[in-house]
């Protein structure tokens, strides 16, 4: 008998997805799939950058000059991730200008952890080690996505991301050994972000409509549920570690599986955060509009430069022909 052949182009592109073959920008593609990857990527870009304010929030009052420096270099990272995210997005077809649109007049969506507040200097502690610890659980999965760029995007994030882990983590664990107070500080932030993290991963996988698809196409490949177990299990040691309690009791080891059991995630906080009514959704966008705003100058100047080159550059060319 004959070897079964790949008929359509459709199906001579998921042969190539399920022979670990990156797709490159060129490379024919189905909408859906293009379609999903702008999606997900501009999400992921939006969040790096709105991910920016409750931080940046920071800079000034952070204790010290060292701690200054190293959040410093941890916003500026953000920025960056941004911007290589923004880039890959344009590989498929889609205009920065655009894209910043949708974020800043909130028909775009991102991350909804950003869109609680930074009330004390723990929320960085707390942040670098639980927030971003769960982007790298998201993300390191994501270097190994079917779409080259944004795959290659991914390598050089995750190393920055487990920088800010780690500085997060010290941070936390400075508090945690310091005085009584200091450690009810870091107690205080764990129990406000400790929820927000695990709904990082996105609804339970019975919820997930975007889930089959993207496994499919190897854009994602894990789910969200196997992800926040895997970050639970390596979060909760780590809380332990400090003398700090997960606020969560029905947190249990369980000895037969080796992971551990948790509660279940307020979901209607989740959605309610998701569609815009979260703490701080209206201040978030503000800022971004604001700055977006601000920056017109910037984009003008850049663009008439741009304009001024290409005319330099044409009459170069014109006076070449004429001698
Ligand atoms: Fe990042
Ligand atoms: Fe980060």
């Amino acid at each position: 008998m004959d070897q079964p052949t790949n008929h359509t182009i459709e199906d001579q592109f998921q042969a190539r997805i399920d022979a670990e073959e990156r797709i490159e920008p060129k490379d024919w593609m189905p909408e859906a799939y293009r379609k999903t990857l702008i999606r997900q990527i501009s999400q992921h870009a939006h969040s790096e950058i709105v991910g920016m304010l409750p931080e940046g929030n920071w800079i000034t009052r952070a204790p010290s000059l060292r701690r200054k420096v190293a959040l410093l270099a941890k916003v500026q990272d953000e920025a960056g991730h941004g911007l290589y995210l923004y880039s890959a997005a344009e590989t498929l077809g889609a205009e920065r200008d655009e894209l910043l649109e949708e974020l800043i007049t909130g028909k775009a969506k991102y991350s909804s952890i950003f869109n609680y507040p930074t009330l004390t200097w723990a929320d960085i502690g707390a942040i670098g080690w639980l927030v971003d610890g769960a982007a790298i659980m998201n993300q390191v999965p994501l270097c190994r996505c079917s779409y080259g760029p944004y795959a290659r995007a991914m390598v050089r994030v995750c190393k920055e991301e487990s920088f800010h882990q780690r500085q997060g983590y010290e941070i936390m664990l400075t508090l945690a050994r310091g005085t009584a107070t200091q450690k009810q500080m870091a107690q205080d932030a764990l129990n406000r972000w400790w929820w927000p993290s695990l709904m990082m991963f996105g609804p339970n996988d019975a919820d997930s409509k975007h889930t089959a698809q993207s496994m499919a196409w190897k854009i994602k490949r894990f789910t969200n549920d196997e992800l926040r177990q895997r970050f639970v299990d390596i979060t909760v040691p780590q809380a332990e570690f400090l003398g700090l309690t997960v606020p969560d009791p029905s947190l249990r080891l369980n000895e037969e599986t080796g992971h551990y059991e948790f509660g279940e995630i307020n979901w209607d906080e989740f959605w309610q955060v998701v569609k815009g009514e979260g703490p701080c959704n209206r201040q978030r966008l503000k800022a971004r509009r604001k700055a977006h705003e601000e920056g017109a100058w910037v984009r003008d100047a850049a663009l008439a430069y741009a304009e001024k080159r290409r005319k330099r550059k044409e009459a170069a060319a014109a006076k070449t022909q004429v001698a």
